[in-house]
């Protein structure tokens, strides 16, 4: 299942002018790009967290299945917004095919997650917000992200311009500040954001807030699915999105089913 799940992925064509989404749970997606470049954003693709959760009595046992494998997924870039365990999860990272995957990025703690859990260093590029990166057809662009609590206070979310094409931004986990809309620079067409509430991300009202800053086309909430303890109606985001900017459309995505936007 997580083989043939990744092989329709890495054989799915893309049209020219747009992007394909897959998402995996909580804030793990696959974007893919008309010239074939796969890459990973957050991807937990195990149940690590439920210690956590257990040790902090909490229910972090995840809901959402594994769809692929942590040895199965197969990336062109394994980007991570932050250090925290559902973003850059050691085991995930552990259990990666590493030798094949060519690229990891990710801002300061998460790029010392990647060394701890064994990639090259010669791998790993760092980004920070407001900094750009070239990766294959995409230019990556780091974006401010307000930390959520002190164990890591170097928060990126990401927007992923791709040649000729559109532009998705990922929030990563943000608390709320109206130094958000600077992504309105970026003009991006899909804004994909956490809208939870818990531990400090943005809720719905301030998730619908951020977009009717940033203004983009379509707006797709993620990070409120994964842990009974950090869970979130989405219709509630729909909600309140519709009644700030009604312009911007929402979209709920469902689980590793191709979602593309033509720009
Ligand atoms: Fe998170």
């Amino acid at each position: 299942m997580s083989r043939e799940c990744m092989e329709s992925i890495r054989n799915y064509k893309v049209d020219h002018g747009s992007v394909a989404l897959w998402w995996l749970g909580q804030m793990g997606y696959l974007i893919k790009t008309p010239r074939g470049t796969l890459i990973s954003v957050d991807a937990y693709l195990t149940n690590s967290c439920k210690k956590v959760g257990d040790s902090m009595g909490m229910n972090f046992d995840r809901k959402v299945p594994i769809y692929i494998e942590p040895e199965e997924l197969s990336v062109d870039h394994f980007l991570c917004t932050h250090s925290h365990q559902d973003h850059a999860d050691p085991e995930t990272i552990k259990r990666l095919r590493q030798q094949e995957i060519p690229s990891f990025v990710g801002p300061g703690m998460a790029a010392d997650s990647f060394v701890s859990c064994g990639v090259k260093g010669s791998k790993i590029q760092q980004i920070f917000s407001g900094g750009k990166l070239q990766i294959s057809d995409i230019t990556l662009h780091g974006t401010f992200a307000l930390p959520t609590d002190d164990s890591d206070v170097n928060h990126l979310g990401y927007v992923l311009a791709i040649e000729n094409g559109p532009r998705v931004y990922i929030s990563g986990d943000t608390d709320y500040t109206n130094l958000l809309g600077h992504v309105a620079k970026l003009e991006p067409d899909v804004m994909i954001t956490c809208m939870n509430g818990g531990f400090n991300n943005l809720n719905h009202w301030e998730a619908a807030e951020v977009a009717a800053m940033i203004k983009p086309r379509v707006a797709i909430p993620c990070h409120y699915d994964m842990f009974p303890d950090n869970a979130a109606d989405p219709q509630q985001f729909r909600a309140f999105l519709h009644l700030r900017a009604p312009q911007i459309k929402y979209q709920q995505l469902e689980y590793v089913k191709p979602f593309v936007f033509k720009s």
